[in-house]
């Protein structure tokens, strides 16, 4: 099967990383890609947001599967146009994109099918912010409706920075309950009828360590969850992620991809943060680290509508742990264009139980450089969290580039440490 990938972050290399390892995949494509993947697959500078680019070079390329990784060229339905050309995508329509694409949407969805979620207040007046924020009190949270890449959502028990925000939003803003509790993201694979359950991750959503600073894209990421209980997958499968998607085949729009559910695991229960249309990213990156099935096929089901012939997915009793390495500045200001080194040391005396995944990066010459907010993901696997984590920041330890920010929290309380 020859695949081709959309997108060019660390996410889209993990799955690229995966894809190369599948016997199946006989041929590997991304576009764009990052300096990374290159070195795995061949690299297309195509805009990933044109639909009609890409389903053309999809055809082009006799692709018999394209797999969509970021949000934004989902909502812009290129999901659609590559089904439009007669090959098979991963990746949800713009119409049911829109679980992510919208807020608002996520909550109407969410009420009809009777998921547990925190209250809201959809508002676009300024007299309706202040009634919002008056009703839940303090902490406040408040969402942009709209896509953000993680960074729409201010958490504050400020009154005058909610408020802010909350106008800075220009649009329809979602006014939401606090939800305490740790949070885990669950991704599951459907075909729009099928829904199957990947393993749970916990990510590190604020820049600095001990959960300070401003959300980012997400700055770390481990799975398993040794904290978690057992029954917590069936129990979202049956209150979450089926209702969800059985909800959206009931409208008429379903949902065929990955559906990732960001969840509170809070004193009165679970409760839906938000839906991602797509993988997460950096949980994607533990993950994969850990599912042994081989993905080509897996995510070829969901595309065709047969999921349900997919034998049960196997996983390796491995941890794995990943520590992204950001530029210069994220998220506010990222700076780009600075050379990274000690790549070669990592990928020499580190693997295979730790390797580097490309975020935004490029080759520059015979350098690679900086080239976006998130620049590595660092990946390791080992017997426990413990052992994953040592070899992760090892190999953290050996890349230098100018400036560059990391926790060096990541997965330490679930390590035991
Ligand atoms: P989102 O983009 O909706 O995932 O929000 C980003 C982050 O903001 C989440 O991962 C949480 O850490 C935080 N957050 C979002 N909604 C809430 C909420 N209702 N209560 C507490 N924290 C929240
Ligand atoms: N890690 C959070 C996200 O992918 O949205």
């Amino acid at each position: 099967m020859k695949v081709l990938v959309i997108g060019g972050g660390a996410r889209e290399h993990a799955l690229c990383r995966s894809l190369s390892l599948d016997p199946d995949v006989t041929a590997l494509y991304c576009a764009p890609g990052n300096a990374g993947i290159g070195e795995v697959a061949e690299l297309y500078p195509v805009d990933a947001l044109d639909g009609e680019a890409v389903a053309r070079l999809a055809t082009e390329l006799e692709a018999g599967l394209v797999v969509v990784g970021p949000e934004a060229p989902l909502v812009a339905g290129v999901a659609d146009a590559v089904r439009a050309a007669g090959i098979p995508c991963f990746g949800p329509s713009r119409e049911a994109a829109e679980l992510e694409g919208s807020k608002a949407f996520a909550k109407d969805v969410m009420a009809a099918a009777g998921v547990p979620t925190g209250r809201s207040y959809v508002c676009t007046t300024p007299e309706e912010i202040d009634e919002a924020l008056d009703a839940f009190g303090a902490p406040y949270v408040v969402k942009d409706d709209g896509l953000a890449a993680g960074k729409g959502v201010v958490v504050t028990s400020d009154l005058d920075k909610a408020r802010e925000h909350a106008l800075a939003c220009g649009g329809r803003v979602v006014i939401e309950e606090f939800l305490d509790g740790p949070e885990v993201s669950l991704f599951a694979i459907t075909d729009g009828e099928t829904v199957v359950p990947l393993t749970p991750a916990q990510d590190f959503k604020r820049a600095l360590d001990g959960d300070e600073g401003p959300n980012t894209g997400g700055m770390g990421a481990y799975s398993p969850l040794p904290w978690a209980d057992p029954k917590l997958v069936d129990d979202v499968m049956a209150t979450v992620l089926q209702p969800t998607v059985d909800e959206l085949h009931r409208r008429g729009t379903p949902f065929a991809g990955l559906l990732y559910a960001g969840l509170a695991i809070t004193s009165r229960g679970v409760r839906v943060i938000e839906f991602n249309a797509r993988f997460g990213d950096p949980e994607t990156q533990v993950v994969l680290a850990r599912l042994r099935t081989p993905l080509a096929g897996l995510l070829l089901h969901a595309a065709q509508g047969t999921l349900d012939l997919e034998p049960p997915l196997r996983w390796r009793d491995d941890a794995a742990v990943t520590v992204v390495v950001a530029s210069h500045n994220y998220p506010d200001t990222p700076r780009t264009g600075d050379q990274i080194e000690g790549l070669d040391e990592v990928a020499a005396q580190d693997a295979p139980h730790a390797y580097v995944l490309h975020a935004g990066t490029k080759r520059d010459g015979d350098a690679i450089v900086s080239a976006g907010g998130r620049v590595l993901s660092v990946t390791a696997t080992g017997q426990d969290l413990a052992q994953a984590r040592e070899r992760a920041y090892r190999a953290v330890a050996r890349i230098r580039l100018d400036g560059s920010l990391h926790r060096t929290d990541i997965a330490r309380e679930a390590a035991g440490e």
